[in-house]
């Protein structure tokens, strides 16, 4: 395809919910896009060419925030062409795109094809969208999210993921070697490997969990690329070995762990049908923080699972406070359709979830300042981004900042950092003081010069 002179370059909106698979997914059609000449946002904006709405379906609530986004970007931008797809559009009624007003919904198996249909559609309409707003500098670049499995075989009780997302599937080692090598190419600081169950990495391809897929692949990486920074998105209490652990000797690996509990009460994980006990996780977190100095280990909780009592649910609020998490992720219980869980009895009322969910919160927030506070004057290399115009409230501004003059960065244990534009360096991983708390990170002062020296 004749690449679009770089004046009539229409715009994308890519608009994306849920996990980091989702995001890897977005990231890799904005790349297909740019390469032909497309110019890609990553949040709305009016009178655009195109949005593509990738969606979620992990609760209720994520497939409503779906819908209001396509309805929001046909009334912003009445001509665009508007793609819903991802989990939700795998649950999705048939008459969502009527309901929605979205031109085509596509499934998650259809995603490759996106891009595609989208250049074509551009090619037959002619003149695109003049205009349009110039977007802000590339979101691509600093961090990139790949892909190295996608769908799940675990079928957890809850969990609509492996309905939307299919079966395991890995990406062989020497893709991934390749992506990672190609993100470094573009001056990518920092690589985070995505998947559903990145701990069964290469089951698929016929490896015994004796083997451990993702300590090779890891191992792998390591050796045979060069890129500053390697985070794993997740993985589960049953993947933590003293093996993989030793490979966090090397320092690009981020000393962040973000490994699911969902519930802190045998009596609850063994209906979930997750693979660990209470006392397993607690094992697993206490490896971690013995190998891996600065680390912070993250987790998701689920409110009100089906039978949950309120003996459950204390165990779980007090394994919560002993683990000190650094953040938590907690949803209260939504009843998916295709789950094990819909069938179940014991639902609880959404009031009984609501009230646990806060007080679940309370203990998140208790938790995520003390982590916080146990940084306070220590030194960290941060990873600076673009000056973020799209700082979600006035909550994340510095006393007497405008938007566009608050810079963000994060840590290798997965704290943002907040400075002064002027200060920090886009795409930079610089050493940096953390001073203080800050919304929900940590105001810090830049401690090298602009050459990078103490
Ligand atoms: Fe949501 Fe699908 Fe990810 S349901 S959490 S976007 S796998």
């Amino acid at each position: 395809m004749t690449k679009i002179a770089s004046d009539e370059r229409p715009v994308v909106s890519i608009l994306t919910l849920g996990c980091k698979l989702n995001q890897s997914d977005s990231e890799r059609i904005a790349r297909r896009l740019a390469g032909e000449g497309v110019r890609v946002v990553d949040r709305m904006v009016p009178g655009v060419w195109g949005v593509i709405v990738n969606s979620c379906s992990v609760t209720h609530v994520a497939d409503r925030k779906a819908r209001r986004l396509v309805r929001q970007a046909r009334k912003l931008s009445p001509d665009a062409q508007i793609v819903l797809t991802g989990c939700y559009a795998e649950t999705a009624p048939a008459d969502i795109a009527a309901m929605t007003g979205a031109d085509f919904v596509l499934r998650n198996l259809e995603k490759p094809q996106i891009a595609d249909r989208l250049l074509e559609k551009l090619a037959k309409d002619g003149d695109p969208a003049a205009g349009c707003p110039t977007p802000r500098a590339n979101p691509l670049r600093t961090r990139a999210f790949v892909k190295i499995q996608e769908g799940c075989n675990e079928l957890c009780a809850f969990c609509i993921v492996p309905y939307t997302r299919g079966r395991e599937e890995s990406v062989p080692i020497e893709d991934v070697v390749q992506q990672v090598e190609a993100r470094e190419t573009e001056g990518v600081l920092e690589v985070v490997l995505t998947g559903t169950q990145l701990g069964n990495y290469g089951r698929d391809l016929g490896w015994t969990r004796e083997e451990q897929g993702p300590r090779w692949l890891l191992a792998e990486l390591l050796a045979r690329t060069s890129v500053p920074r390697i985070r794993l998105s997740s993985l589960q209490a049953q993947d933590i070995s003293p093996e993989l652990l030793d490979l966090w000797r090397d320092e690009r690996l981020c000393p962040h762990f973000h490994l699911p509990l969902q519930s802190g009460s045998d009596a609850v994980l063994g209906p979930m049908r997750r693979r660990y006990t209470s006392a397993e996780y607690r094992d697993a977190v206490s490896l971690i923080r013995e190998r891996v100095p600065n680390v912070a280990v993250t987790t998701d909780v689920i409110a009100g699972f089906p039978g949950e009592t309120a003996a459950d649910f204390e165990a779980t609020l007090s394994l919560c406070q002993e683990m000190g998490f650094a953040a938590m992720h907690c949803f209260p219980y939504s009843r998916r359709p295709h789950t094990g869980a819909e069938q179940m009895r014991g639902h609880l009322p959404p009031s009984i979830r609501r009230e646990r969910l806060e007080r679940l919160l309370a203990v998140a927030e208790r938790s995520s300042i003390a982590f916080r506070q146990s940084l306070l004057g220590q030194t960290a290399m941060v990873l600076w981004e673009a000056p973020d115009s799209r700082l979600p409230s006035s909550n994340f501004l510095l006393p007497g900042a405008e938007r566009q003059e608050v810079a963000s960065g994060l840590t290798g244990n997965y704290v943002r950092v907040y400075t002064r534009a002027i200060a920090a360096r886009q795409n930079s991983l610089r050493r940096t003081r953390l001073t203080g708390l800050h919304a929900d990170g940590m105001l810090g002062e830049l401690s090298e010069d602009a050459n990078g020296k103490h």
